[in-house]
């Protein structure tokens, strides 16, 4: 499919979609389900054969069927509302922009959003998301394949500050912290406790404990939410850009002329401005 023009009205209809995921998410509360197709659609990526990736392919029938996805078909339809009013814009950008906008809209850091991904028909096979119910080797194979590192695996898990599991959809229940549409630090907090009454944590997240190179984070991030905030939204940033390559996209060409532009006016304008005072000037002493 082709890649999106990245022009004015691009960027517009995305602004205006940014506000429509904004009120969607509040009046429906589901920042946690949109946070997580954000990440399921960019999840399946594999740097190697440079398939899977952020591409929108989440909305074919024969992904969002994958037992990982179960329950994601909601928040597809969630997004075909925005979609339905922004045509222009590519399912791939919105999926992400949705992430972006469940995180802030929780009170979770500003993740820098660019532009102009392309659409894929092209579903990967089952079975490139995380097992919840496996260890750290296993964590790792799947986040090395994205590309993605230690520091990654560990701010994004964090991202289970939201939301809850559903015994239906994974087999498992219930939320990782006591307020599961507040985007904060608490998953790590919780994390360290031994037994959080009526919380949830799976293997995955317990391996993170265990593991010399996961544990160093956890610590960290639960006493610094600044620095989960920072990290974080680094690695949201590259999970939501994986095989997306904005800088050698039309995107970036477009966004720079587009602040070239808005610079040669401010030039224009405070030329204006210098000679119109000489002028006033000239005028003052020649009457
Ligand atoms: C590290 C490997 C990961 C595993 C094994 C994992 C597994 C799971 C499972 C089993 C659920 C419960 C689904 C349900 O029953 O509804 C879940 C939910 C969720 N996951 Fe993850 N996840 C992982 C990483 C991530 C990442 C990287 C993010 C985002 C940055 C994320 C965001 C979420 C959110 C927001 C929910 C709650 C969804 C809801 O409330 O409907 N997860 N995850």
């Amino acid at each position: 499919m082709a890649l999106p023009v990245v022009d004015t009205e691009y960027l517009k209809e995305i602004d205006k979609a940014r506000r429509d995921l904004r009120a969607l998410i509040a009046s429906r509360n589901c920042a946690p389900i949109m946070l997580r197709l954000a990440w399921h659609d960019a999840g399946t990526y594999d740097a190697k054969t440079k398939t899977g990736g952020p591409n929108g392919s989440i909305r074919n029938e024969e992904e969002y069927s994958h037992g990982s996805n179960n329950g994601l078909k909601k928040a597809i339809d969630f997004c075909e509302e925005v979609k339905s009013r922004h045509p222009k814009i590519t399912y791939a950008d919105l999926y992400q922009l949705a992430g972006v906008v469940a995180v802030e809209v929780t009170g979770g850091p500003t993740v820098n959003f660019v532009p102009g991904r392309k659409d894929s028909k092209i579903s990967p096979k089952e079975g490139r998301l995380p097992d919840a119910k496996q260890g750290s080797p296993h964590l790792r194979d799947i986040f090395y394949r994205m590309g993605l590192s230690d520091k990654d695996i560990v701010a994004l898990s964090g991202g289970h500050t939201l939301g809850r599991a559903h015994p239906e959809r994974s087999g498992f229940d219930g939320p990782w912290t006591e307020e599961p549409l507040k985007f904060d630090n608490s998953y790590f907090v919780e994390l360290l406790k031994a037994e959080s009454e009526g919380l949830l944590k799976l293997p995955t997240d317990k391996a993170l404990l265990d593991d010399p190179g996961f544990c160093s984070y956890v610590e960290l991030y639960a006493k610094d939410e600044d620095a989960f905030f920072k990290d974080y939204a680094e690695s949201h940033k590259k999970l939501s850009e994986l095989g997306f390559a904005p800088s050698s996209s039309g995107s970036k060409g477009v966004n720079d002329s587009v602040i070239l532009a808005q610079g040669a006016v401010g030039v224009a304008v405070a030329a204006a401005v210098v000679i119109l005072g000489y002028l006033y000037e000239v005028r003052k002493r020649i009457l």
